[in-house]
């Protein structure tokens, strides 16, 4: 038999997915340092090509993308989470899948992965960079974003519903090496406390990395 490593995070995110909806869905308007990021992002990434959200929950990052010209397309592992995306966006593109198995012809502009690769064990994570930055175009754009720690939780119970999740918390210094790893060039680090009253009591951080394979245009940080 073969053992689905993502089947507990995908059942507790189908149970969570209203209630996540509910807190979560428009906390991008207290939360300007995000709303600055995406701006950049948007900018940098809408000449190259379309963009996927990864773990895009309800869909509120690539809306805001979306609302900035961005082509782009949000992806869960949730079929429940891309329900309420769907209702919530009737206009913009969502679908089930996993971050893990990303088609490496995609030819995208930009991946932007907020707090969703907390959920992807450690000795998975290089492999998948690998395929992010493959399906990159070259020059290429990943903004990802984590919870900053040295210890994981795991959740039975989250708002009362119950659950069976991981949550990964990562330095800045282990993620920037797989994605160096795995040919990204890590261009931008930022680190922040939490919004307090809007976001969970943890440290994050954003980390936007760039595909230089085949990038002409490349400049190197300290360059
Ligand atoms: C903490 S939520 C973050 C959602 C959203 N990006 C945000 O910033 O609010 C994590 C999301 O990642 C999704 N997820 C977990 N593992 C995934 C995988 N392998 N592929 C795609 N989505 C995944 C979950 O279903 C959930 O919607």
């Amino acid at each position: 038999m073969i053992c689905d490593p993502d089947e507990t995070t995908r059942d507790s995110y189908d149970r969570l997915a209203a209630e996540y909806t509910r807190r979560i869905a428009g906390e991008l308007a207290g939360k300007p340092f995000d709303r600055d990021l995406l701006d950049a992002f948007a900018a940098s990434t809408i000449k190259l090509g379309p963009v996927y959200d990864l773990g895009c929950g309800p869909g509120h990052v690539a809306a805001y993308l979306h609302e900035r010209g961005v082509e782009v397309t949000g992806i869960d592992l949730s079929s429940a989470m891309v329900d309420q995306a769907r209702a919530l966006r009737p206009g913009l593109r969502f679908r089930q899948g996993s971050m893990t198995d990303l088609d490496e012809r995609a030819c995208l502009g930009g991946i932007v992965a907020f707090y969703s690769v907390i959920h992807i064990g450690r000795d998975r994570q290089t492999a998948m960079f690998a395929r992010w930055r493959d399906a990159l175009v070259p020059g290429g754009w990943l903004l990802v974003s984590f919870h900053v720690g040295e210890r994981d939780r795991h959740l039975n119970d989250l708002w009362g519903i119950p659950v069976d999740v991981d949550f990964l918390f990562f330095t800045p210094e282990e993620i920037e090496s797989r994605l160096v790893a795995a040919g990204l060039t890590v261009v931008e680090r930022y680190e922040r406390p939490p919004y307090a009253g809007i976001e969970a009591d943890t440290r994050r951080c954003y980390l936007l990395a760039r595909n230089d394979e085949g990038n002409d245009e490349a400049t190197h940080p300290g360059s």
